[in-house]
């Protein structure tokens, strides 16, 4: 058995990965760390798990797990490592933005591999140390990796994407407040998501160059799920740009191409990413769909591990959508 450690238990992706390592057959949570609940049973924090888990928060690491999940805020993930040290063979998985841009991969002794399956599966399984996606950031790559490749994306790219309110985390804030989300929809952050650097980054990985990304994130009136529309002026005919995705993700296990128009709730609880391609004129629209807490991140994070452990990539994934 995989013995996994998990820091910043007591957040939403911390929650999710203890939900979805209790059904690892080949993992056992060895300790959730918590800076907030030392010594409370996880199930304070995480409710839903009365009876699924009798383990209490831990104010102590150990060092020689064989997997270590950091769910910390920016900056603390380095703030972490730097004050607690792990043994050689422990392999990390960040979900803080602290290890994804080129510049920041590689830190001390570690080397961090963006870990987008769809993009990087080999390096993901020779990885030590992993640096888990942005969920804005899946949702948008998934949509343009396939364009990037094929060089077709050399004009201006404009991108619009609503998220779910568990997106900025468990602390509350005037714009996940009830009274204030309920009913509302805004945006924030016009053009200059903290996102765009690793989109950017991992689109002109192909070398064939990149127009400006205009990027609009929205916050929406509901929990869970990232909805994010793309559209750049394309030549070909609707059916190429399906046969060019088709062929990008045809052994992707959890992204899809959907001939129908595509809607939250057949992505939410799940790790997949829906696709789907409309055009109109010249413009081609690329629609994706994710869960953030998932295929957004922890459910991401355990794809991860699979890959990197080499045992089979959906293992411990196999999740139902909400639909209804
Ligand atoms: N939410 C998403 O949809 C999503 C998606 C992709 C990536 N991410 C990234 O994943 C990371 C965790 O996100 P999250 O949504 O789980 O955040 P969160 O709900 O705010 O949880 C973060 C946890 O970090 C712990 N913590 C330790 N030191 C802290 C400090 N100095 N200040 C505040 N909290 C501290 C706290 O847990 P304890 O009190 O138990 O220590 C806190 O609950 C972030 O970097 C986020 O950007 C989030």
């Amino acid at each position: 058995m995989i013995k996994a450690g998990i820091i910043g238990g007591s957040g939403y992706t911390g929650g999710e990965l203890i939900r979805l390592l209790l059904n690892h057959h080949q993992t056992e949570i060895d300790f959730v760390f918590s800076t907030t609940r030392a010594g409370k049973p996880v199930s304070s924090a995480h409710q839903d798990l009365l009876g699924q888990i009798n383990l209490l928060f831990s104010g102590e690491i150990n060092p020689s797990v064989d997997v270590v999940f950091l769910c910390l805020g920016h900056g603390n993930s380095t703030k972490f490592l730097e004050e607690n040290g792990f043994a050689d063979h422990t392999k990390i998985i960040d979900l803080s933005n602290d290890f994804r841009l080129n510049s920041d991969s590689v830190w001390n002794s570690h080397t961090f591999v963006y870990g987008l399956p769809e993009l990087n599966k080999s390096d993901i399984q020779n990885a030590q140390a992993i640096a888990n996606p942005g969920c804005f950031a899946t949702a948008i790559q998934l949509g343009l990796l396939p364009l990037a490749k094929a060089g077709l994306l050399n004009k201006d790219i404009h991108i619009n994407a609503v998220t779910g309110s568990t997106g900025a985390g468990v602390g509350l804030s005037a714009t996940s407040h009830f009274s204030w989300r309920n009913n509302n929809v805004s945006w924030y952050k016009p053009f200059t998501h903290q996102h765009l650097g690793e989109i950017g980054e991992s689109l002109e990985s192909f070398g064939n160059g990149v127009g400006k990304l205009y990027f609009l994130p929205n916050r929406g009136n509901f929990t869970r799920g990232i909805l994010a529309t793309a559209y750049t002026p394309f030549d070909g005919s609707l059916e190429k740009a399906q046969q060019l995705f088709k062929d990008f993700y045809a052994d992707a296990v959890y992204t899809h191409v959907s001939d129908d128009p595509i809607h939250l709730k057949q992505v939410v609880n799940t790790n997949q990413c829906h696709i789907h391609l409309h055009k109109h004129e010249d413009v081609l629209l690329v629609t994706s769909a994710i869960d953030n807490l998932l295929k957004g991140a922890s459910g991401q994070a355990v794809q991860n591990m699979n890959l990197m452990f080499g045992l089979e990539e959906q293992m411990g994934l196999q999740l139902k959508a909400g639909v209804f």
